[in-house]
């Protein structure tokens, strides 16, 4: 499979990987494997706020991007954290029994991804952003801490302070949470209160550890003291406060916001590479860029001789994955190319996500004869 942004999604192409929508009710499935995609549906998608899906392709059919978390965990944990939020809204407090379900869900959580020998952080997020953000919080907060050998019921207070980090924004109205412009003085000091309403909402249940409360309060501390809500600095912020701060910002970058687009992986990495010691623990981001893949499998490079090609399988050597290339010549569709270890290709280097790249025919995804899928008409 590829994945493919929404915009070159066309009629006709085959979904390769489910789709949900976790916004407004529990989970509802917005796209099912092996579904034949239609305008109505790329409406659809673009209304939801996706950005992109994987689709199936002759040359792609045995691409099988990783999962680091098994689908129903994912589930779980979506609908886990969902219902603690409405909760709030609602109660505000988290009860005793969803602070239960949450530490389930954190054990679980710890356990999948401490199975996941390699470590390496291949997070494709096209569902849409809320609660879903929290999961990937988590899943990258988690690895950083396994790298920097946390005991396992360390991980589960981390994964925890991850899933619950946003609980405050329950306090804080959905215009200013989604305000496509900037936000007045006024709105930001609104936004600036949600570590601190976290804090109080859990504190009022009971049940939760000085340790998630403070990681949770200090979520938005940068390094050289300019976040919120107390300008900490340096170690003076707790350490697991700075690992969420590193896992939040990444994750909200390459996820869909309602006023810009993802970023890519690579554009990520790059962001928090330079507010390495000015916003983000140096020694944190260390540890985060060598375990969060710029190019994850299923995705499309360009590279510096200007041919695009998939990611295949990633390398020890991340910026150097194996790849198969394709329209290389009339008698040679494919290629398969180890950018580590071929040879002739020592001197080229991925240049970019290569979605740009006009060289690649996008209707050769497409399955389907062209053909009206709303109403089975075939198109002239
Ligand atoms: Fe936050």
């Amino acid at each position: 499979m590829i994945y493919l942004p929404i915009e070159l999604l066309k009629p006709g192409m085959v979904v390769a990987r489910a789709v949900e929508s976790y916004s407004d009710s529990f989970s509802l499935p917005l796209l099912n494997k092996g579904q034949i995609l239609t305008d109505s549906i790329i409406r659809r998608l673009v209304s939801r706020n996706i950005h992109g899906c994987f689709i199936d392709t002759d040359f792609t059919k045995d691409i099988e991007p990783g999962c680091i978390i098994a689908p129903a965990l994912k589930k779980k944990t979506i609908s886990g954290v969902k219902k603690v939020f409405d909760e709030v809204l609602v109660e505000k407090k988290v009860s005793k029994e969803s602070m239960r379900l949450v530490l389930e869900i954190s054990e679980e959580l710890v356990l999948q991804i401490l199975e996941n020998e390699e470590l390496l952080i291949d997070l494709q997020n096209y569902d849409n952003y809320t609660y879903r953000h929290s999961l990937s919080v988590a899943v990258f907060s988690i690895a950083i801490g396994h790298k920097l050998q946390y005991s396992t019921s360390l991980l589960m207070q981390l994964a925890t302070s991850a899933l619950l980090h946003d609980l405050g924004k329950t306090d804080v109205p959905i215009e200013i949470i989604n305000k496509p412009g900037r936000l007045t003085e006024e709105e930001y000091e609104i936004i600036k209160q949600h570590p601190q309403m976290a804090v109080n909402r859990l504190k009022e249940g009971g049940h939760v550890s000085d340790l998630v409360l403070n990681s949770i309060l200090n979520h938005h501390e940068r390094y050289n003291g300019t976040g919120y809500p107390k300008g900490l600095s340096e170690i003076d912020i707790p350490v697991y406060g700075r690992i969420l701060a590193v896992a939040d910002v990444y994750d909200a970058l390459t996820s869909f916001r309602p006023y810009r687009r993802p970023w890519y992986p690579d554009a990520a990495i790059d962001y928090i590479r330079n507010y390495k010691g000015i916003y983000f623990d140096p020694a944190i981001v260390d540890v985060f860029t060598n375990i969060v893949v710029p190019y994850p499998v299923g995705t499309m490079v360009e590279l510096s001789n200007g041919c695009p090609a998939i990611v295949i399988r990633n390398n020890v050597d991340k910026m150097r994955p194996v790849l198969r290339m394709f329209n290389v010549d009339d008698d040679t569709p494919f290629r398969e190319v180890d950018l580590m270890n071929d040879a002739e290709f020592e001197n080229i280097r991925i240049t970019s996500l290569g979605y740009n790249s006009n060289i690649v025919d996008y209707n050769s995804f497409i399955v389907q004869p062209e053909m009206d899928y709303d109403t089975g008409t075939i198109n002239s």
